[in-house]
């Protein structure tokens, strides 16, 4: 498990991770002025909001649930669909979502920010070389800077660096399950997942199985090609335990339901109790310690 996400494109600097830390909090960019990354990804609920689908400005209703910000920067792309290539692209398109921030416009956002003179001063820092240290492009990348730091390593990392004993035996049973049964074939790498795309309900239709009320064709309303309906990222499950309600609708709002039904629809297999729970709890493994850079608030410049 990674210490950080580090990206290829862009530069982290302890100025850039500060700022982007605030900014994370920062509802004054808002059409409403009471959302931030944070009302949706509050740590208190392990970067997730806890709610079926997340409620912005003006309480719209998005259209899908919630993922954690914790580790997502270690994904190959951003949002249930894969829409977002990187956690900075999510950042800067996030403003102008209309369920999310609903700003009017990029200079809208701009000046708003502007307007709070230790912004200017700390984006300047940030950002030395910028004729124009302020702009949503320098908002999208401090985020970015600090999102990519969020990494809650587990005692499943203990146990994979060889401390066999950082596993309880149920743990580990669980693991072996996990593994036996397939569905490290989609949850694979650091995350368990985060790596690929794939068909909800490879043997039968998800809806079935998770009551959804409303049927999503995933990324099919991306790209419009028949082989995308019903794909979505196969999400991460660092921290799966901490983030209920389950998949991209929340529709389910138990884990070990949802271990269930991804063993019926995605392998056509029926686990039993005991293979439910020792999954479940291996799960439980990969709840992280949050920092305590993570969970303290930073104070945020006043207006006057
Ligand atoms: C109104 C609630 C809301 C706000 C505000 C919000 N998000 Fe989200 N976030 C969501 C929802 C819902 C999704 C899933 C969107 C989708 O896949 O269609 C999401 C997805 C994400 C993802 C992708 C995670 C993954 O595993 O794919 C990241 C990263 C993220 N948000 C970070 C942020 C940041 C940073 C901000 C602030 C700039 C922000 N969000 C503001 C609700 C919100
Ligand atoms: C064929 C690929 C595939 C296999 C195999 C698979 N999964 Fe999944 N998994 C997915 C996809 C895709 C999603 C996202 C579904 C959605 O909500 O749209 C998902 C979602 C999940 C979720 C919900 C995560 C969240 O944050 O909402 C859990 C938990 C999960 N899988 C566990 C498992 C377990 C346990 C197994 C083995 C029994 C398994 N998966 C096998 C592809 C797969």
């Amino acid at each position: 498990m990674p210490q950080t996400f580090p990206s290829a494109t862009y530069t982290m600097t302890q100025e850039k991770i500060r700022l982007g830390k605030m900014l994370f909090n920062e509802k004054r960019v808002s059409i409403d002025g009471t959302t931030s990354c944070a009302k949706c990804h509050p740590f208190s609920y392990y970067g997730a909001d806890n709610l079926e689908k997340s409620r912005g400005n003006f309480g719209k209703i998005n259209p899908r649930n919630a993922p954690t910000v914790l580790n997502a920067a270690g994904q190959m792309s951003q949002h249930w669909r894969g829409d977002r290539k990187d956690v900075e692209e999510q950042a800067k398109k996030a403003l102008l979502g209309k369920a999310s921030f609903g700003a009017p416009s990029y200079e809208w956002v701009e000046k708003r920010l502007g307007s709070i003179p230790k912004y200017e001063e700390l984006f300047k820092k940030a950002f030395v070389n910028d004729k124009n240290p302020i702009s949503v492009d320098n908002y999208a990348e401090a985020i970015g800077a600090w999102e990519r730091t969020l990494s809650t390593p587990s005692r499943f990392d203990e146990f994979l660096e060889g401390r066999s004993n950082a596993l309880t035996q149920e743990e580990k049973a669980g693991l072996k399950t996990f593994m036996d049964k397939g569905c490290t074939s989609c949850h694979s790498g650091a995350l368990l997942g985060g790596t690929m795309l794939q068909k909800f309900g490879v043997v039968s239709p998800y809806w079935e199985y998770t009551k959804s009320k409303k049927i999503d064709a995933g990324r099919y309303n991306v790209t419009k090609k028949e082989e995308d309906k019903y794909l979505f990222k196969v999400p991460q499950l660092r921290n799966v335990a901490m983030t209920a309600p389950y998949f991209h609708d929340g529709s389910v709002k138990s884990l070990r339901d949802a271990i269930k039904i991804m063993a019926k629809v995605q392998l056509g297999a029926d686990l039993s109790q005991k293979e439910t729970q020792n999954i479940y709890l291996f799960l439980q493994a990969l709840s992280g310690k949050l920092s305590e850079d993570i969970v303290t608030l930073p104070i945020l410049p006043q207006t006057n």
